[in-house]
């Protein structure tokens, strides 16, 4: 038996309907923001996510999935999308475009990380990048946006987090501080830890090993690092947050696990989803466009919602209600059969769901009208063709007519 590869699911009805609803819901959000959809593709060359996510992060220390094309140049399955819709804008000169580009996507990343529930290696993301300004007026509006998503897919009680990790000049002076300090302290932590005190003092915070927090908690604060350009960066953010009533906890300990952040980060966490409840992170990037060899700065902010998360947040609350199927109609006898196929067709013209069933045992069929929840069932037998009698039965409320054709029609018209 082959069965799907280790941390890789399908996504089955009746689950895909609520993918479905939240990604309409998200589209509609971003639509309201005025962003647009980027598509990238899905194999880019290692070196982008090497350069522009980090060499010391997790990501791209353990978690990539690349290999060697047949060419012999190394192409690597998109671990996170920020750094590609970079290459993008850069690629295509999306900076000769006028104002900001707000671009939105829907997809696949792949991540090798260790299953479990809420952490998949191919997962879904709906994320969006606002490229082209530096003003914290723009971080404000993306998260906004990022609440507005979550709202609109139905869900409620999550928390904002956000710090700001500095510029890179106050992040160096923020990282020399670290590793003084964990000269003392890293030998009492974890392996990472040990290595990172070393290459990446700052990743250090990320750790998720229990016994490593102590030592964490008591680490300095990138907070009283930050110059004061930075200060004032994040001061108004927090100003335009708090004009719009979005309630926020700052947490200096959120540096996030990628290595192009800059200034602002942010997380909103879910209660519903136990160890992995981070159910999108984000952040602004001033400086990956150069990273990843452009010349023209491409300053930008934007933030990734899991999207298997947020199903499982949405699915959590119960509300999620999938539509119904409107019309079974189950055929008795083979004149009916043909008959209902173009009746069926008719109906689905006015934008309405039918199935039409090819069962020979009416019990059968009604049976499954009922577990397909269908809104009416209309059951046809050959001579009602002849005398023009469609017998529908309303399933809420068990009322059945007798119609002729036309008013059948009409009657699913105006019930649809
Ligand atoms: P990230 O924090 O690595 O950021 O991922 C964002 C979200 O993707 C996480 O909060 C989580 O909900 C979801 N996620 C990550 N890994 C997994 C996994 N293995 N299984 C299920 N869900 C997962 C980024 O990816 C950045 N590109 C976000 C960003 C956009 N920053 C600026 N622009």
């Amino acid at each position: 038996m082959i069965q799907a590869v280790k941390g890789m699911r399908d996504i089955l009805p009746p689950s895909s309907g609520v993918w479905n609803e939240v990604e309409a819901a998200a589209r509609q959000v971003f639509h309201r923001f005025n962003y647009r959809e980027i598509r990238t593709p899905l194999l880019e060359e290692t070196a982008l996510f090497a350069r522009g996510v980090g060499e010391e992060t997790d990501i791209v220390s353990k978690e990539m999935y690349t290999f060697d094309d047949r060419d012999g140049s190394s192409l690597t399955l998109r671990p996170e999308n920020t750094a590609s819709v970079l290459r993008a804008y850069v690629e295509h000169r999306l900076d000769q475009q006028p104002g900001l580009q707000k671009l939105y996507y829907i997809g696949p990343m792949f991540r090798r990380e260790r299953p479990q529930k809420g952490r998949y290696r191919q997962f879904f993301q709906i994320g969006a990048e606002a490229i082209g300004a530096d003003s914290p007026a723009v971080d404000a509006e993306a998260i906004e946006l990022a609440v507005a998503i979550l709202e609109a897919a139905g869900i409620s009680g999550f928390e904002l987090l956000i710090n700001s990790v500095g510029s890179k000049e106050s992040r160096a002076k923020y990282n020399e501080a670290l590793r003084a300090e964990l000269k003392e302290v890293a030998p009492q932590m974890c392996e990472d830890c040990r290595r990172r005190a070393e290459t990446n003092p700052l990743r250090v915070l990320d750790c998720k090993v229990p016994g490593d927090q102590p030592i964490i908690e008591k680490l300095p604060s990138i907070l009283d690092f930050l110059d004061h350009d930075d200060k004032e960066h994040f001061r108004r953010v927090r100003e335009f947050l708090d004009d719009r009533h979005i309630v926020y906890t700052i947490k200096p300990r959120l540096v996030r696990g990628l290595d192009y952040y800059m200034r602002t980060t942010f997380e909103i966490t879910h209660g519903a989803l136990g160890a992995q409840n981070a159910i999108l992170g984000g952040g602004r990037y001033d400086g990956l466009a150069e990273t990843i060899g452009s010349k023209v700065p491409a300053p930008g902010i934007g933030f990734s919602i899991g999207e298997d998360r947020l199903v499982m947040a949405v699915e959590e609350t119960g509300k999620s209600k999938v539509a119904p199927l409107d019309l079974y109609i189950a055929p008795m006898g083979d004149t009916a059969l043909r008959h209902c196929a173009v009746l069926a067709g008719e109906i689905r013209k006015l934008n309405l769901s039918v199935e039409v069933g090819t069962d020979r045992k009416l019990k059968r069929m009604l049976e499954l009208a009922n577990k397909l929840e269908a809104r009416f069932t209309l059951i046809l037998g050959d001579n009602d063709i002849v005398s023009q009698a469609y017998s529908l039965k309303n399933m809420a409320t068990g009322e059945q007519e007798t119609l002729s054709r036309a008013a059948l029609i009409d009657r699913l018209k105006n019930n649809g």
